[in-house]
Order: C-alpha cells, then structure tokens, then sequence
C-alpha cells in the first residue's frame, strides 16, 4: 500500500526539516505539511490544520488518503510555563484529537514526540533510564508524561501503532526553535558567526542532552522504518546524542571564533534545567531498533558554523541585490 504522510506541526525547528526528509523517502506529493498557517512562499503541498480542531484534521486525511501521521505541534517547556492550563489544552487536546482520527480512520503508523522533560527529580541525573520514575515539574513535561502513556493505551487498546521518542535538545541550523529550555544551544552559534556577544539564560555548568538535528531526523525514520514486532517500549525511547554545558560549546566555538564572547544570565529557565538530565541511558533504543548516534560537540560545532555562515553569507548577498 502506498505511504501517504501528514505532518501536523510542519513550520517547526523539528517538523521542518523532517517534512523535507520524509518527502526525499516518499516522494514529494505524498507528504502532506501543515501547521496553522503556511510559511511565506511555501514550496509542496500544505493544508492549513489547527490541531485543535478534530474534523479539519479528519477532512484532510479523509481527502489525501493518508496513512502516516507526524504529530509535531506542541508548546515547549519554558514558553509553556507562561499559560500552565493553556498549554495543557493545547498539547493534550491535539494529541487525542491525532490519536482518535487516527484510530477511527485506520492510520498504520502514529509519530508522537516526547522530551527529556518528563524526567523530573525523582529520576536519576546521570545516564537516566528509560524507565525511571516521571515526575516532571513543567506543564510541557507533565503533558508529554501524559501523552506517553496515552500512546501506549491506544496501542494496548486499540493496536494502534503508536511509536515515539524522547528527544533531547535538538541543533539544527536549518530551522529555529521556539520557547525551549535547551533553544540557547542553536541561538549561540548564531551570535558566534555574526560576531556577536551571547548571553546565555543557563548556568555555565547546566549539563543537559542534547542532539543534532541529523541524528534527530535519523532517529525517527529508523523508529518508524522498524518491524513492528521490534517495538518493545511503546510509551517512549530515550536516545542520546552527547551531552554538554554552554561552558563548553563556548569553548568549542573559540577554536574557530576565538574571540566569541558569552555572558551567563541565568533566568527562570535554569531551574527548569537543574531538574533535567544531564544524560540519558539509550539502551532500549539501541537494542530494539539499532539506534546510534553519529554527531558530536565538535562534528556538531564544524556544521553549525559552517552552514550558518552559508546562510548568512547567502542572506547578505540577496540583500545587497535587493538593494541595487
Ligand atoms: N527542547 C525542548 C525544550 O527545551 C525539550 O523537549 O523545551
């Protein structure tokens, strides 16, 4: 049967650049982005979806036949923490809505993603384990923990394939994120190849996992790539990509920026982190579907600065045609 994708949430750091992936596997007319609204000039197909809303998600698979959907929508941890209920609205009422039109229109495979926000104090820092204890502190954490468990119900359930993992931070320089705890990780090597002083909203020392998006994109279309029978663990899988502190991406950049400057102005974010992983224990998903990362801090670094220098350069040269 012909895989026909629906990405909810396709104008986010994450859903961006994993609609492009999926669209080099399926094919460019049978991955179906959509978001609240269409970016400026979007290239592909694209429906305009509130989440919220069950039967504009219905009407769309129901016309494109769809039978794969990516639900990426979801507010994170810090911008979740300014409207605690509203965010729980949001992230919990798009999740059943996915789940229930997935269920009642036989969808075969269901994307839903998680985070190391679930893990709260009473996990473990160090190398967490899949299964630790999750008692997470922000709402956005309190709404995947949630969501992992309703994923496995509708598996239990219902059979729907369900399959998820918790990300840690994702780095990518393709796409910006928005209203994480972990956001500083990209937004410093933008101020690192513009030349620009950093401040940072976490401590020197805030050590938490951390992926590039490579690996990221990877992860998920070898999850959902895997036999069923594979899938042990259908709340979520931790993976892991490294592990670091600012202090260290610092340092990292100085080897090519040596000049790079970095301010710590630690706000409410902070207290978010100190009760995060500083790592995670990828076993599960090593074991049952092969996972392995391939990115680290200095593979990680050298792209960045690379392509955003790219980027900029690009940017500036069509600016400069603008003007003339
Ligand atoms: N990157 C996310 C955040 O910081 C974690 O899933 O909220």
């Amino acid at each position: 049967m012909k895989t026909i994708v629906l990405v909810i949430g396709a104008n986010g750091q994450l859903g961006s650049v994993l609609t492009q992936s999926l669209r080099e596997k399926f094919g460019e007319s049978n991955v179906i982005a959509s978001d609240l609204r269409p970016k400026d000039n979007y290239k592909g197909i694209f429906e305009t979806i509130d989440a919220t809303d069950i039967n504009r998600i219905k009407e769309v698979v129901v016309q494109y036949q769809v039978t794969q959907i990516y639900h990426l929508a979801a507010i994170l941890s810090a911008k979740g923490e300014e409207t605690p209920l509203r965010t729980w609205d949001i992230n919990m009422k798009t999740l059943f809505n996915v789940l229930e039109v997935s269920r009642l229109h036989n969808i075969d495979k269901v994307f839903f993603p998680s985070s190391i926000a679930v893990f709260g104090e009473g996990a473990p820092l160090n190398d967490t384990p899949n299964n630790a204890y999750l008692d997470p502190a922000t709402v956005y954490g309190i709404s995947k923990a949630a969501g992992e468990n309703w994923a496995q119900y509708y598996f239990m359930r219902y059979g729907l394939d369900v399959r998820s993992i918790r990300y840690p931070g994702v780095i990518g320089y393709q796409s910006l994120p928005g209203g994480g705890t972990t956001d500083y990780a990209v937004d410093i090597y933008h101020k690192a190849v513009l030349e620009e002083k950093f401040s940072c909203f976490l401590k020197e020392d805030a050590t938490l996992p951390m992926i590039f998006m490579e690996d990221a994109i990877r992860a998920t279309i070898e999850l959902m790539d895997a036999p069923k029978e594979d899938i042990k663990v259908r709340t979520s899988y931790n993976i892991a990509g490294i592990s670091f502190s600012p202090a260290e991406v610092a340092q990292e950049i100085r080897k090519l920026y040596p000049d790079f400057q970095i301010a710590y102005e630690p706000d409410f974010r902070q207290e978010i982190a100190d009760r995060w992983p500083n790592s995670i224990d990828d076993t599960s998903a090593m074991n049952d579907w092969g996972w392995k990362p391939q990115f680290d801090l200095t593979s990680i670094t050298a792209t960045m600065i690379q392509k955003l220098k790219e980027k900029y350069t690009a940017g500036s040269k069509n600016l400069e045609t603008a003007k003339s």
